[in-house]
């Protein structure tokens, strides 16, 4: 399974800090803003991933994360000119996919909780038509909804409701089989004007190929779109910090447990973060895990 991680958009609810810096770029406390998403990808055991980020903010995604083979994965980048929707991300991606099924993930979406990798290599694993993630809100109005029958099955879509018919915000991970890339081009744009993400996933709906994980109360889907949120996501990322002594979505980790890279290259990318606490950290992994395996 090929990965598109999308991190476009002009971040205009965070101005004016992104008016110079792209908002997937931000600090979430001790790591940018797409290591999160990009962490998602990784646990799924995706190493083909493409980058996608407007035109002036590409070359600091460059800059940050090179050709992904320091972590044993490979990484390629493509311009989104504006903001013309989700969807869009298929297309841009549509020669970088080919023949795979792929997984697209929203350069500001951080999620957190046990299980989780294990999860997200079952779907890799199994999917056909597309799978969803929802996970329970208080504001449902804000996400994309969907709403489960009795039997757990998916029954609607909705993009921003008014009435939201479920407390289910579909997050911005989604599992597509290769059929994406010829529904992503019949899109017609939304009164948005942009194609959007919703209208992808209820053509799947309407073929009966789309499912939703519901990711369910013991787990954090955090939100970066305001001051506040971005605030809130860092201190969460913080507290658990802190209080356990791992470290969330740190990629040189997760690069080396899930066998892309060795002890020694995790020593090295340590060694080169050096004098951080970051750096300390990919340091005292690597050791730990040269010792114990
Ligand atoms: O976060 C999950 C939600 O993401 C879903 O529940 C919604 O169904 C989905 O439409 C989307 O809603 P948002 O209101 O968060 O979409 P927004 O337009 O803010 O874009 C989400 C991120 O994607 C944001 O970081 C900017 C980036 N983006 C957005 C657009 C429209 C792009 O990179 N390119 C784009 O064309």
């Amino acid at each position: 399974m090929k990965g598109i991680v999308l991190a476009g958009g002009n971040g205009s609810r965070l101005y004016p800090i992104t008016q110079a810096v792209s908002k997937q770029l931000l600090p979430v406390y001790d790591k940018p803003m797409v290591y999160y998403p990009l962490s998602v990808l990784m646990l799924a055991g995706i190493r083909d991933i493409l980058i996608i980020s407007s035109p002036p903010d590409l070359p600091n995604f460059r800059k940050l994360l090179g050709d992904g083979s320091h972590l044993g994965l490979s990484f390629s980048y493509a311009e989104q000119p504006a903001p013309n929707g989700l969807a869009e991300a298929i297309l841009i991606g549509a020669d970088f996919i080919g023949d795979d099924p792929v997984a697209l993930v929203l350069g500001d979406n951080i999620f957190y909780g046990q299980g989780f990798s294990r999860r997200l290599q079952e779907e890799v694993t199994t999917v056909t038509g597309c799978t969803l993630f929802g996970y329970p809100v208080n504001d449902p109005g804000r996400y994309g909804v969907g709403e489960l029958d009795d039997a757990g099955r998916l029954v609607s879509i909705e993009e921003k409701p008014e009435r939201p018919r479920s407390n289910k915000a579909i997050t911005g991970l989604y599992f597509y089989d290769n059929s994406v890339v010829d529904i992503a081009r019949s899109l017609e744009p939304s009164r948005r004007g942009e194609l959007e993400i919703t209208d992808v996933n209820r053509t799947y709906l309407e073929l009966g190929t789309a499912r939703l994980v519901d990711l369910g109360r013991g787990f954090a889907w955090l939100d970066t779109g305001t001051h506040d949120s971005l605030l809130d996501a860092a201190q969460f990322v913080q507290v658990l910090e802190h209080r356990t002594g791992v470290r969330i979505a740190c990629i040189e980790e997760i690069a080396l447990r899930m066998g892309f890279i060795d002890a020694d290259q995790c020593l090295e990318l340590g060694r080169g973060l050096a004098t951080s606490g970051y750096g300390d950290y990919v340091m005292s992994i690597a050791r730990q895990f040269a010792v114990s395996g």
